[in-house]
């Protein structure tokens, strides 16, 4: 791929057509046909991708199907050199790819940049601490039975084909974090993009080449999920799926995918608890930045809040105070706008409108926001919601947050664990250990005290239950999920 791929972005008059790689080679796809990146800042075409076809996916599955077993073979130290190289790579970009990302998928600038550097320093993490997994020997005589005539020899070893499947909203982040783990592990990856953010995704796989990983071990395979997903999850030659989306669309992949080891990320309606006692400044604080960040487009943001009815009205007059601070809807390339840009398209404002006016006819009441302009969805607060209603029941992937009134903590329990979700929560308390005894209560993956869900720090570890994930993500957990034990024993009959 040339380096005009790098061009600053204001020089390009007309969007340009982005080739997909092979592994090999930058290539137009035989099908002839493209597809649009449209911004949802302003509807204006960022550029074309390739609709490619089930014979250039065969043709990529076989050759990183050849080459991962030398790849695996090349010592890990160079294949660390590679990954430091590429998160240079990632900072030398760092302003090229903020304005890219601002613009395909309507992030803030400061939001933008953050996910860039949090890439660059995430890479350098992963291949530092891929030296230290270490495999073991087990002897055999300490169980039952056994004399010392065995010794097992227990290594850590890759899959193979990687199928690395990201979402929209970390185009950069979450696919370099899957790509890059797997990489390390010795896997060779067949990397979708997601088609909003497709452009970005290309621009990371072509830093991957550019950094030196050899010819055949990444491919970047692009078009939309309802054209190529199945064949892609289904082909024969995927070892492993790493997915974050949608819970449904996780659904739908394990159904269809068989007997292979899936890692995924899927939706989260994440609830806050607000006990009484709960410092209702940070309180305020943190609901604002974890539902509206990024427009509420975080499998991570907060979606509702649990708390007595007196601890609701108290929470929601800080929270009226401090939003006009923390928030501001507008161009997210404008240094005005604060957490709040636009939502992935048009499509997407309108069903969170739709969510919206739903919970509000079956009883919810608006507060402030709730209207749709274009892409645009006004910063939304709903009070008198029930569980059962659409802002709660369902995943509204947009800056929503809906306030439920509970009669007691056990009320606020059983409306979490009887959710579909299980991804993260939050409760706010001046009483830690209370927070820490209600947090064991919680069937999610993470429970946050006195803060806003979130993934990072990215070292730890990052997992959902029920319709919210498999497995388990984060640094060392993600270099352990693209890597299965390989035992060896050696008998020595005594
Ligand atoms: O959307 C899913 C992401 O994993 C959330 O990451 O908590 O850093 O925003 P975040």
């Amino acid at each position: 791929m040339p380096e005009e791929f790098f061009a600053p972005i204001s020089n390009q008059q007309t969007p340009p057509t982005y080739k997909f790689f092979d592994g090999k080679e930058w290539k137009d796809s035989t099908s002839g046909k493209t597809s649009d990146v449209i911004s949802p800042i302003d509807a204006s075409v960022v550029g074309k991708i390739q609709v490619v076809t089930t014979n250039e996916i065969d043709a990529v599955m076989e050759a990183t199907y050849v080459t991962q077993r030398s790849w695996e073979a090349t010592p890990l130290h160079q294949r660390v050199k590679i990954m430091h190289l590429a998160a240079d790579w990632i900072r030398h970009f760092e302003e090229y790819l903020s304005s890219l990302l601002s613009r395909e998928i309507g992030k803030t600038l400061e939001e933008a940049k953050s996910e860039i550097k949090r890439t660059a320093d995430l890479t350098d993490y992963f291949a530092d601490e891929v030296q230290s997994l270490r495999g073991e020997t087990l002897d055999s005589d300490n169980f039952p039975g056994y004399d010392k005539g065995r010794i097992g020899i227990i290594e850590r070893v890759a899959y193979g084909t990687v199928l690395a499947i990201a979402p929209f909203n970390y185009p950069v982040n979450l696919s370099a974090s899957k790509i890059v783990s797997a990489l390390l592990m010795g896997n060779s990856v067949v990397f979708k993009p997601p088609s909003q953010g497709a452009i970005s995704g290309l621009h990371l796989a072509r830093i991957f080449q550019k950094a030196g990983v050899p010819p055949g071990v990444i491919a970047c395979v692009t078009g939309g999920g309802g054209e190529i997903g199945d064949y892609l999850v289904t082909h024969k030659r995927v070892d492993l799926i790493t997915f974050t989306g949608s819970s449904d669309t996780g659904l739908a992949i394990a159904q269809k995918a068989g007997m292979i080891p899936l890692v995924f990320e899927c939706g989260g309606n994440n609830p806050a608890v607000v006990m009484p006692d709960a410092d209702m400044n940070l309180t305020a604080r943190e609901i604002i930045k974890g539902a509206f960040s990024y427009a509420g487009q975080r499998c991570t943001a907060i979606k509702y809040v649990l708390g007595t009815k007196q601890t609701l009205e108290q929470l929601l007059g800080e929270v009226q105070k401090q939003m006009p601070e923390f928030v501001k809807m507008g161009d997210p390339r404008s240094p005005e706008t604060k957490l709040v840009g636009p939502v992935i398209s048009q499509d997407a404002a309108t069903k969170i409108e739709t969510a919206i006016n739903d919970s509000i006819q079956a009883g919810a009441t608006l507060v402030t926001g709730g209207k749709q302009n274009n892409s645009f969805i006004e910063p939304t607060i709903l009070i008198n919601v029930k569980p059962t209603m659409a802002t709660v029941a369902t995943e509204v992937f947009g800056p929503v947050v809906s306030f439920v009134a509970v009669s007691d903590m056990g009320q606020a329990v059983t409306i979490i664990n009887e959710s579909r979700f299980g991804l993260q929560a939050s409760v706010f308390t001046k009483d830690e250990g209370a927070g820490i005894a209600f947090a064991k209560e919680l069937n999610v993956g993470t429970v946050q005290i006195n803060g806003s869900p979130q993934r990072g720090p990215d070292h730890f570890p990052f997992l959902g239950v029920k319709a919210s994930g498999l497995g388990v993500q984060g640094v060392r957990y993600s270099l352990e999920s693209m890597s299965r034990l390989r035992p060896i024993v050696l008998n020595k009959p005594q």
